[in-house]
Parts: structure tokens; C-alpha cells; sequence
């Protein structure tokens, strides 16, 4: 596997936990998966050993010099090492922005892959996530007379398709790929190159994170302007459902969080409510307590929820919000937290053991995106008796049924206001709601079931007769 993020190594959002899971439930069941990640500074801070001094990765003009490091704690991941790219404390921008050599740092990641199979570890399938490694069918496509490379299958997995990595046409050279590719049916995206797209052309099999995001991608709503090319390589596109990591988020043995608890003994739970509210100079009380955690922009539904703020916070109810993201939705946070002091309480920021205090401390928790490829933190809600509160949108509308949630179908403020109010009614009937919550927690969501479908796929490509 190709990658940027992977958890604990490096994380912006859901695929960073999707690739601190996935390779070792598919090393469980017999795949010898391997994960290339750029050493970015976070990953520094992790015990690793150098296994090649000078890895010489050609890219266009130049040639790049660069260290493969391996991790002490799982072998599986290895970092490929060119400090001047990665060794920042951005994974993809600083306060000023994207980095300007996002397209050489990723472009380098995609094209050192090829040389880690050539030197160091002979994969028979690539599998790449989303576009910073889109580039690697292409570079692969280009090495079809090298035997090294003969019979290697690709695949893309798309993560979220509102990301495409969109560079200007200057790049092409920086990054050896012929001008011939420069059009609609090669690399091109309206005048500029896509990473994205790239990956999406070139790959030999293409999946996305869930059910339903693989049908809605190859509409015109949800498509980004890629659902023709995703309608005509329908054939070749599955949806499979991210799982969840239970060794990482389970409330019976979550040691970031104020109290065990498990769906035979929710008394935990309460405590965990309690000191949430505490933490956030909230009333200690029965009100019901939503939660979010989320990056702040515009697929997550922020502007729904300023939509309805005023009309929601006039009645008996509290909100507990951590994020961070596009500084108009952090404002929009921050100043609905100003107008409902003691009601509505934000956190600015990325705080891993504070999500899961919010997981474990809500009594509901909200995911109203515009759109939403798989979403864990649902996932993670189900787990910890935190009932969901979704848009029926991709993973959300897979995971999240009237047993153990609510959901709403227009993306319109009424309609979630709508469902809320249907959410608070159920909070009033104890016994509904203790229902609702032990339906959720009685759900499997672990790895292991799609890990499964994922190497049914690996064992067709290598294996396409069945023989
Ligand atoms: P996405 O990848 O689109 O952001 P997901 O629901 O798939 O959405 O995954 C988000 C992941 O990132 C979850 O593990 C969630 O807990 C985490 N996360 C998001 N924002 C924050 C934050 N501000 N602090 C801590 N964790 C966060
Ligand atoms: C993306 C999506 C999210 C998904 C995650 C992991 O970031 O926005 O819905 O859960 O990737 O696949």
C-alpha cells in the first residue's frame, strides 16, 4: 500500500485510521501487506531503523536520493525518508496554505513505490489511497517494458473524491510524465492535472469506503465532475466498508476516557457524561449532551448546524463540539458557543483523547454531512452507545438504521432540525432509548469482515481464471 497518513504515524482524518488498521487484518488473514509513507516530522517521534541508505528515485529531470526507514513496533510500515519534502510540521500546508511542492512531495512518494518493489519488497499488487499516491498506476504504466514490473495489479481506493490534488500544467515535466497525457482521457482535469483522476484512469480496480458512496460518486451531485469517468469504469469500481479498530476505540478497555463501561453495565457512561460536562463548565445534569467531533468544512454540514443554532439552543439541550478546518466554520463554532454560554461549549483543535471523552460522554452525536464517504466517527458512536445522528449520505447511510439511530435525507436545515427534534423525543422515553443504544453497541464493525472483501478482491486479481 501507498500512502500519506496512516495511524499513529501521521493523521489528518479517517484514512490515517483506515491504514493503522486495515494491513494487519490483512496480514491476519495471510496477505504479506506492506505501507509506504512519506517520514513526515510526526512519524520522526516513532522508533525506526534505516533499511536502505540511498534509494536513487528518478522523477523527470532529476534524481532523488532518499532513505527507506522501517518501524520497530510494526514492520509492515515503512518511511520513505527525503527530509527536505517531508520533515515539516504540515502533512500537506502551514498557516499560509497548501505547500507549493505538493506535487513533487506526492509525486516523489508514487514514484519512489515502483523502486521500494524493484530494491526492497517485490509486491504483486499496489494498492494506493486517494491522490497522493494516484500517480503510481501511471508511473507503472510506464515501466511495461521492465520485467521487473510485469503482472503488478493496481488499485485506487477512494477516500473521499472532493480532494482531487489539482496542480497547474507546469508540473508535467517536474514530474516526467509526457505532454501525450496532457487530455481528457489521460491525466488532464479541465486544463490542469489530477492526481485524483489520474489514479482513477490508470488503476487496474478501484473501490471506495462504502455501499452507498459507491453509487452516489458516479452521479453529477456527488461526482466532483469525475462521475463520467467513474460511470464508464463502473465495471471495474466496489464499494467495500471501512471497519473500526476495537483495540483503539472500545469503551470496555479505552484508557482516554473518565470510565469503562460495556452494554451489560452503562454506569460508566454516565460518569463519563458528568465529567465531560464538567470539563466544559456545562451544568452536571440530565439535559441531553451531543457531541462532534469533525473537521470543520463544508462536506461535514457546518452551515446546517449555524442554520438551526438559535432555533435548536432555545430549548433544553447541550452541545459539545471539538474541530478545526476552514475558519469560517471555526467561527461559526466559536461564536454559537458565545451567543449559549453554559449550553453550547467548542474546542478548537485536534485532540485525539479529548474525541474520546466526546465519543464516550454524549449522549447522541451528530454527522449531518453534504457528503460522506464512509465516516467512522458514527462508527465509533455506535460503539460507545453514543446514538448517531446522520444525513442518509455513503458510509453514514450504510452504517446508521432507525434501531440504533436517526437520519435525515435533505440536505436542508429543517430536515435536520426535524430529526433532532425526533431524537430529543426518543431521549425522553428511557427505555426507547436504552434500545436504540444497546442496538448500536451490539453491532460488529470490526475489521475483520471487510478485511475479508478486500482480499477476496486481492486473490481475483491474482488469481482472475479461479484456478
Ligand atoms: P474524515 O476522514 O472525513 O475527517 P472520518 O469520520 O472518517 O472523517 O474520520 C475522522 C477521524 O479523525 C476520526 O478518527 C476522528 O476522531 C478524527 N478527528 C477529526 N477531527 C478531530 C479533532 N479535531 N481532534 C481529534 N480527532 C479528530
Ligand atoms: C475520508 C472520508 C471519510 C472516510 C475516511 C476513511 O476522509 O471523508 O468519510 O471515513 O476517508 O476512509
Amino acid at each position: 500500500m501507498v500512502s500519506s497518513e496512516a495511524a499513529p504515524f501521521a493523521k489528518t482524518g479517517g484514512l490515517s485510521d483506515v491504514l493503522g488498521a486495515l494491513p494487519s487484518a490483512l496480514r491476519k488473514a495471510g496477505h504479506d501487506v506492506h505501507v509506504l509513507l512519506p517520514r513526515f516530522a510526526s512519524a520522526k517521534t516513532f522508533p525506526m531503523r534505516r533499511i536502505w541508505g540511498e534509494l536513487r528515485v528518478p522523477l523527470g529531470p532529476r534524481e532523488y536520493v532518499c532513505g527507506v526507514f522501517q518501524s520497530e513496533q510494526d514492520p509492515a510500515f515503512l518511511f520513505l525518508d527525503y527530509p527536505e519534502f517531508y520533515d515539516r510540521k504540515g502533512l500537506y500546508n502551514d498557516v499560509h496554505g497548501d505547500y507549493w511542492d505538493n506535487h513533487l512531495r506526492f509525486g516523489l512518494l508514487s514514484r519512489a513505490a515502483l523502486e521500494v518493489v524493484r530494491k526492497i519488497f517485490p509486491a504483486r499488487i499496489l494498492h494506493c489511497h486517494d491522490w497522493q499516491s494516484g500517480l503510481v498506476p501511471v508511473y507503472l504504466n510506464q515501466m511495461a517494458g521492465d520485467p521487473t514490473f510485469a503482472g503488478i495489479k493496481t488499485i485506487l481506493t477512494i477516500h473521499n473524491l472532493g480532494y482531487p490534488g489539482i496542480f497547474g500544467r507546469h508540473v508535467m515535466g517536474e514530474l516526467g510524465l509526457p505532454n501525450a497525457l496532457f487530455g481528457p482521457s489521460g491525466v488532464e482535469f479541465y486544463g490542469n492535472v489530477s492526481f485524483l483522476k489520474a489514479g482513477l484512469r490508470y488503476a487496474g480496480t478501484l473501490t471506495t469506503v462504502s455501499r452507498k458512496y459507491a453509487e452516489e460518486i458516479k452521479t453529477p451531485e456527488y461526482g466532483f465532475g469525475l462521475d463520467g469517468l467513474l460511470r464508464y469504469r463502473s465495471n471495474d469500481l466496489h464499494g467495500i466498508l471501512n471497519g473500526i479498530d476495537y483495540t483503539r476505540w472500545n469503551p470496555e478497555t479505552d484508557s482516554l476516557i473518565p470510565a469503562n463501561y460495556s452494554a451489560s453495565d452503562l454506569t460508566g457512561k454516565q460518569i463519563c457524561k458528568q465529567a465531560l460536562q464538567q470539563e466544559f463548565g456545562l451544568t452536571v445534569s440530565g439535559t441531553p449532551l451531543i457531541g462532534i467531533v469533525s473537521r470543520f468544512t463544508g462536506q461535514k454540514g457546518s452551515d446546517l448546524i449555524a442554520a438551526i443554532g438559535d432555533r435548536l439552543f432555545s430549548s433544553d439541550v447541550n452541545l459539545v463540539a471539538l474541530g478545526s478546518g476552514e475558519p469560517q466554520y471555526e467561527a461559526m463554532f466559536t461564536s454559537l458557543a458565545a451567543r449559549f454560554p453554559g449550553r453550547v461549549a467548542v474546542r478548537i483543535g485536534f485532540d485525539e483523547a479529548l474525541a474520546h471523552r466526546i465519543e464516550a460522554g454524549s449522549d447522541m452525536f451528530l454527522m449531518p454531512s453534504r457528503y460522506e464517504p464512509c465516516g467512522l466517527n458514527q462508527i465509533y458512536s455506535l460503539r460507545y452507545g453514543t446514538v448517531p445522528i446522520v444525513r442518509a449520505t455513503g458510509g453514514l447511510d450504510d452504517t446508521v438504521d432507525q434501531t440504533n439511530g436517526f437520519k435525515f435525507h435533505d440536505y436542508h436545515p429543517d430536515a435536520l432540525l426535524g430529526c433532532l427534534q425526533q431524537a430529543l423525543a426518543a431521549f425522553g422515553d428511557c427505555g426507547r432509548w436504552k434500545g436504540l443504544m444497546l442496538a448500536g453497541m451490539a453491532r460488529d464493525f470490526s475489521w475483520d469482515a471487510s478485511a475479508q472483501e478486500y482480499s477476496q478482491l486481492y486473490e481475483r486479481l491474482l488469481n482472475p481464471t479461479g484456478r
